[in-house]
């Protein structure tokens, strides 16, 4: 087994998504995604893992939430930049602290939903957390590119990951040694992948 060929082809439309279980590898996937682009970027970090310089810093910014920060206010600030000036990545750690799995952020739900389009720029948003359960489904289901770690919680495992993948799939999931996940591309199936380097 090795590491899975990724091939993102338009990047400022295709939407990735890092799920699965606290310290499975999620963070340092996107990273190492991320640090193998030289599209422009934004990557709101409120959790502070990711202390790495970007390739490309006049284009590629990490910003790094601190205690006591409004959180809102901070996403709101960057998606309106991100679509005021077009052609970007939005990523963002943990989006499961920005919504529910009932709510969105109105600006949010619209860049969610039309965040390809032309008028809104053609940026897309990348996402890590750590529970279906905890997310919009808007969200996981304009995801393109699915890397999927370890998760056993059961209503993720039944409600979501069986339905998406298919039982042996999601049986799988419960036992994925440390670090590696499935790549999913739909249509294609999804593909079991080794680690990626470890980068932060
Ligand atoms: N591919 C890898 N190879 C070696 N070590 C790794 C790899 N991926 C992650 N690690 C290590 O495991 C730890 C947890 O990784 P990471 O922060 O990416 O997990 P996570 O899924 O984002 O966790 P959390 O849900 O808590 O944010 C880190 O210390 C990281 O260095
Ligand atoms: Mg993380």
């Amino acid at each position: 087994m090795s590491v899975v060929n990724i091939r993102i082809a338009k990047p400022y439309q295709e939407r990735c998504g890092f799920y699965g279980k606290t310290g499975t590898g999620k963070s340092n996937c996107m990273a190492y995604c991320l640090q193998r682009t030289k599209c422009k970027f934004i990557l709101i970090d409120m959790e502070g893992v990711h202390n790495w310089t970007p390739l490309d810093p006049s284009r590629q910014t990490i910003i790094q939430g601190k205690r006591g920060m409004d959180k809102q206010a901070l996403l709101m600030q960057v998606l309106h930049k991100v679509m005021n000036e077009k052609y970007y990545i939005l990523a963002v750690e943990g989006i499961d602290a920005f919504q529910t799995n009932r709510w969105l952020p109105p600006d949010l739900a619209d860049f969610v939903q039309y965040g390809r389009n032309y008028k809104w720029g053609r940026s897309s948003l990348w996402v890590a957390f750590r529970r279906c359960a905890d997310v919009h489904k808007s969200i996981i289901a304009n995801i393109d590119h699915h890397f999927i770690f370890r998760s056993f919680e059961p209503n993720d495992v039944h409600n979501y990951y069986r339905r998406f993948l298919g039982k042996e799939v999601a049986l799988r999931l419960q036992s994925l040694p440390d670090y590696h996940f499935y790549y999913w591309n739909p249509p294609r199936s999804p593909v079991l992948s080794s680690p990626v380097k470890s980068v932060i």
